[in-house]
């Protein structure tokens, strides 16, 4: 018998609208514990400081809370703690690899190839490195049941690939992507590979070193911590040869008038006082997650996702993405016939039931399936079959709301 996790989130049992709260759009953000609470609320109400800068007693306990936390990503990840750099979330973190590592490495008639199911995050800078360098942009696109082209990886990861940038679990699709195998094959043509990790590190284990990711992105508030703070990891190699992304405090050896040299990793990476509150909030978030256990989370969402799509399948107006494949976790994506997503999303707010509708920050993926929104469920291990039901009966409820017959 599973805990009952919702004793530990307040806002879940909360009222929305009137209704219980079946909250549905962990895919976008997760709630927050009260464990991690405290640890933000205990940090500022008794550590605050600003790290690494002051030599008192407060600043040391400010850096205690900063490090630790990066020793607990490390440890998460299977790193080494200067291979973490603390970001503000996913997208900046492959921000980070783009500016620092794809401007300085990349030229004219070198590719990147990314997959058609990439969020803009992982998307947008890449076509800002392809026009500053000249590289050129390739993707590889989907297969009948939504999994990768296995044609495509083949034939456009070349010698001419220098890197390939993929996600790990997309986030409209709900898909898992080898990236192990995808490591291995982009490592052999001479790539590296950049994952972004935003949807798998909060839901499965990860191991760079058994990925052999070069780079992994992901962003603290989708597993249970606050905004503001996110994790680049990169084999320490590859970020000792990167320029600094941003310039300025703390992240400098010597200045001189016109010259400067860089601090050692990771401080090299971080210009500028930290989020320590959000570090200290993704530590807390960490330890819960833990604590529950990925063997647990998964159980859970595999059961919910099992369920909603066995329950939406039953009937006839709703359409279902990617919902064959057995690589899928915790998201499911569906249409409702002759309803517009934002009707669906808000026909189901008012009873209670918050999930996502619209593009999911993955137009060129619409485009390619032919849609132009969808609805998304995505779930989590506090989620319930009553949220899953609540979901599935709000369903129902949502044709005869628009008067369709
Ligand atoms: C797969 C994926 N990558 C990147 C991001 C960007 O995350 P953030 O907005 O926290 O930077 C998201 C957010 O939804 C995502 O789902």
């Amino acid at each position: 018998m599973d805990k009952n996790f919702l004793n530990d989130f307040p806002i879940l049992r909360g009222k929305m609208n009137g209704q219980p709260l079946a909250y549905l759009d962990n895919g976008a953000t997760t709630q927050k514990p009260e464990s991690v609470v405290r640890s933000i609320c205990g940090y500022y109400g008794g550590c605050n400081a600003n790290p690494h800068r002051g030599v008192y007693e407060l600043s040391v306990r400010a850096t205690q809370v900063y490090e630790s936390a990066r020793k607990k990503i490390a440890n998460l990840l299977n790193a080494d703690t200067r291979e973490i750099i603390f970001t503000k979330n996913a997208t900046e973190s492959l921000n980070l690899v783009a500016y620092s590592y794809g401007l300085t490495n990349l030229h004219a008639g070198d590719e990147i190839l990314i997959t058609i199911a990439e969020h803009h995050s992982n998307l947008v800078p890449w076509q800002m490195v392809a026009r500053a360098t000249g590289a050129t942009l390739n993707y590889i696109y989907l297969a009948a049941d939504g999994n990768l082209s296995a044609q495509d990886i083949a034939t456009k990861l070349t010698a001419r690939t220098k890197i390939l940038a993929v996600t790990q679990i997309s986030n409209v699709l709900g898909l898992i992507n080898d990236v192990k195998k995808l490591a291995a094959q982009a490592h052999e043509v001479g790539a590296i590979i950049v994952v972004d990790g935003a949807q798998s590190v909060p839901h499965i284990p990860v191991d760079v070193r058994d990925i052999d990711a070069d780079f992994l992105a992901f962003s603290g508030h989708k597993m249970l911590s606050p905004m503001g703070i996110g994790v680049l990891y990169g084999k320490r190699e590859l970020l000792e040869e990167m320029p600094p992304f941003l310039r300025g405090g703390d992240m400098i050896e010597y200045v001189e008038e016109q010259t400067t040299t860089f601090a050692e990793l990771p401080q090299k990476f971080e210009a500028g006082t930290q989020n320590v509150g959000g570090a200290a909030g993704l530590s807390a978030a960490v330890d819960y997650l833990q604590s529950v256990g990925f063997d647990t989370v998964a159980r859970i969402e595999r059961d919910l996702t099992n369920f909603a799509i066995a329950e939406l399948k039953r009937l006839p107006y709703v359409e279902l993405y990617g919902c064959d494949a057995p690589n899928k976790v915790g998201i499911v994506t569906f249409n409702i016939r002759d309803v517009h997503p934002h009707d669906v999303a808000t026909i189901l707010d008012a009873q209670g039931v918050a999930i996502r509708a619209g593009h999911h920050c993955a137009q060129p993926l619409m485009k390619f399936l032919g849609l132009n929104a969808t609805c998304r469920a995505s779930f989590y291990f506090y989620n319930t079959r009553r949220d899953v039901e609540r979901l599935i009966e709000a369903v129902q409820s949502v044709r005869s709301v628009m008067h369709i017959a």
